[in-house]
């Protein structure tokens, strides 16, 4: 399975009801509010913080590489009364008419790309569609290996027609020469003595702080000194085209 297609099926039905993060809408909102309109949120899943933005009047399109995540978010924005436009793209391949004053990921969804190439090509993605003047923002982490006593651990919820869901972690490795950390996850889906259980690859992949810097130079941008996140292991990446 491409990472890109990893937030499909049951675990784009899983996801809202086991995230385990929720992004501060705050800092997004402040971030656009800064660096202008219109706005793009890559990775947009299911709507957060995309809706909240939208919900305060903020001009801001999402687009992510998942049709399932995206028809949740649209159904999302349909119960609150708000409207979105939403595109359905990898964000390695973004193809978009208009350009945008600020684009970002909220969270580190950036590290879901799978490789060095695949992020390059992202972020020529990215400085193909930032207006002139414009900014982008990538919060990065380095994962930290799961502890021990949390694989096998079962974490459940209710979906909305009574099902039971689960999600756990079965197995784990780690490759420092590529910098990837690959979860093998188990999903579960119980109703009725129905049972769907899948088993998915969840591939993270990191960079040392002067790879990134390499490759968005290399896609022709420039990157202002990097910012911690306070209250998370994140730290923020503004990206600007090179002068
Ligand atoms: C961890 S979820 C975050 C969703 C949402 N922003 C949130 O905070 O709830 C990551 C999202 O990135 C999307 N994604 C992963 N790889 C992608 C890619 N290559 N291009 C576009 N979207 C991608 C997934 O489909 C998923 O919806």
């Amino acid at each position: 399975m491409d990472a890109a297609d990893f937030y499909t099926g049951i675990v784009a039905e899983i996801y809202g009801p086991l995230k385990s993060a929720t992004q501060d809408p705050e800092r997004y909102a402040a971030f656009v509010q800064e660096a202008g309109s219109p706005a793009l949120e890559l990775g947009c899943g299911d709507g957060d913080p995309l809706l909240e933005l939208r919900r305060r009047g903020l001009d801001v399109e999402g687009v992510d590489s998942s049709a399932d995540m995206l028809e949740r978010c649209r159904r999302r924005a349909r119960e609150q009364g708000v409207e979105v436009v939403v595109h359905h793209q990898r964000m390695e391949a973004l193809d978009l008419p208009g350009c945008y004053r600020a684009i970002f990921l909220a969270g580190p969804t950036f590290n879901l790309l799978p490789d060095d190439a695949t992020a390059l090509a992202a972020l020529r993605g990215i400085s193909r569609h930032l207006a002139e003047g414009g900014t982008a923002l990538v919060p990065l982490f380095v994962p930290s290996p799961t502890p021990a006593e949390q694989i096998g651990r079962v974490r459940t919820a209710t979906a909305d027609d009574g099902a039971e869901l689960r999600v756990s972690v079965v197995s784990e490795e780690r490759n420092e020469a590529d910098r990837t950390q690959t979860t093998l996850l188990r999903y579960e889906r119980h109703r009725d003595g129905e049972s769907v259980v899948s088993d998915r690859p969840w591939l993270l992949h990191w960079y040392p702080p002067s790879g990134f810097e390499e490759l968005a130079t290399s896609a022709g941008l420039s990157v202002a000194p990097v910012q911690d996140t306070p209250g998370t292991d994140l730290q923020q990446y503004r990206l600007q085209h090179a002068g």
